[in-house]
């Protein structure tokens, strides 16, 4: 079962402790839509009193419906704790207006349409109507947030704070400071991201921050393997979640690399720089690393700690949890319509290409 709230309810109606500053126990979720509505139900459940804002109040109050009635069949799922949904129903409310519901809030957090026009205009809609001492968040995939900030009139109060889709269920979040932003303020956004059951990492400022350069770099890779008639889309979906992509969520691209062994990827960079030019070169560290001889976790050290004193045990460890993982993928069965392997969606595209 996926617990959204690290702590109960009951216990958080103290609200989060702010280094010198008051408590956050209101929030302000102004966007309600996809990822709005889910941050704003993970909040609730973290025990948070959470106004919804939209367009229209009419959009807020439907907003608000659609969040209670998923929450009840997350509950009835059993993919969020029993009485769950009944805190969601108790602590949302759908606001008249935008200034209405940021009045009294400690802590906004930003969901409305991936513009920049259209997220400046709202976050000074939210600066001018927030309590001075109210946290700002936007919850931008790609906007740096240097050029958000503007739009606020106290940016050490700004940041962003970016959830993944779905909300409740995906544990990272990337939290973004600003030029200006203040070292406290990071500190409580962490703290009450912990609190909701996530695991927040600080990043660095630049457009995509660090989830979506990497998610769209593979992306544009992907559309071009198809491009070339190499695989069909289901194809590519199908070899990735099954080999790195089944490993990511055990060890990320960088352990996955040291324990494969950085010259390795050394060798195989030079075929594919040969091949595909600047774009997949060699990066600058590997090959340093590779020339002082430090191969990952079969010699010398890498670009995590694993090295070859501890390969051994994360090897082990890394192997029960790939099968832990695909006995869970086992446990929540195949997708609807089937599995692309299975359906015979995949496989057949290259057979007839090469025989005809
Ligand atoms: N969908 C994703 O996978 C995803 C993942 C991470 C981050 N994001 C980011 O989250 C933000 C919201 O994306 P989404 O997928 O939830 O979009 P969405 O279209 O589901 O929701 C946006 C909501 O904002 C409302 N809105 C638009 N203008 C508004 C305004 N002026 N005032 C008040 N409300 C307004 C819309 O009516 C809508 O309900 C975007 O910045 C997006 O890039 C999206």
């Amino acid at each position: 079962m996926v617990q959204l709230s690290a702590t109960p309810d009951h216990q958080v109606s103290r609200g989060e402790a702010r280094p010198g500053g008051p408590t956050i126990r209101r929030v302000a979720a102004v966007g309600s839509g996809y990822m709005g509505g889910g941050i704003a139900q993970v909040l609730a459940i973290a025990g948070l009193d959470v106004a919804l804002a939209d367009i229209t109040p009419d959009e807020a109050a439907r907003a608000r419906d659609r969040l209670v009635g998923q929450a009840r069949q997350f509950e009835s799922d059993g993919l969020i704790p029993a009485g769950a949904a009944d805190t969601v129903a108790a602590r949302l409310t759908a606001a008249g207006s935008l200034e209405e519901a940021v009045a009294d809030a400690d802590y906004v957090t930003e969901a409305v349409s991936e513009s920049a026009p259209v997220k400046q205009k709202v976050l000074r809609r939210i600066g001018a109507a927030a309590s001075p001492h109210a946290i700002i968040a936007t919850n931008t995939s790609s906007i740096p947030i240097r050029s958000l900030a503007d739009a606020v009139s106290a940016p050490e109060r700004f940041l962003g704070v970016h959830w993944m889709n779905p909300a409740p269920f995906v544990p990272a979040v990337e939290v973004i400071p600003g030029e200006h932003t203040s070292f406290a303020v990071v500190g409580v956004v962490l703290a009450l991201l912990r609190r909701a059951g996530k695991r927040p990492v600080t990043v660095g400022d630049a457009a995509g921050f660090v989830v979506n350069r990497l998610q769209f770099a593979l992306f544009r890779e992907a559309a071009a393997v198809v491009a070339e008639g190499l695989a069909t889309p289901a194809e590519v979906d199908l070899l990735v979640s099954g080999s790195f992509g089944f490993r990511l969520p055990v060890l990320g691209p960088f352990a996955i690399a040291d324990m494969a062994g950085l010259d390795v990827y050394a060798g195989a960079f030079q075929m594919l720089e040969q091949a595909y030019g600047e774009r997949l070169s060699a990066p600058e560290a590997l090959k340093e690393l590779v020339s002082a001889g430090n191969f990952g976790a079969k010699s010398g050290k890498g670009f995590t700690g694993i090295d070859d004193r501890t390969a051994e045990a994360v090897a082990t460890w890394r192997d029960r949890a790939y099968v832990a993982l695909a006995r869970a993928l086992a446990d929540a069965g195949p997708p609807p319509g089937g599995h692309p392997a299975e359906t015979g969606a995949v496989g057949r595209g290259r057979i007839h290409q090469q025989t005809s």
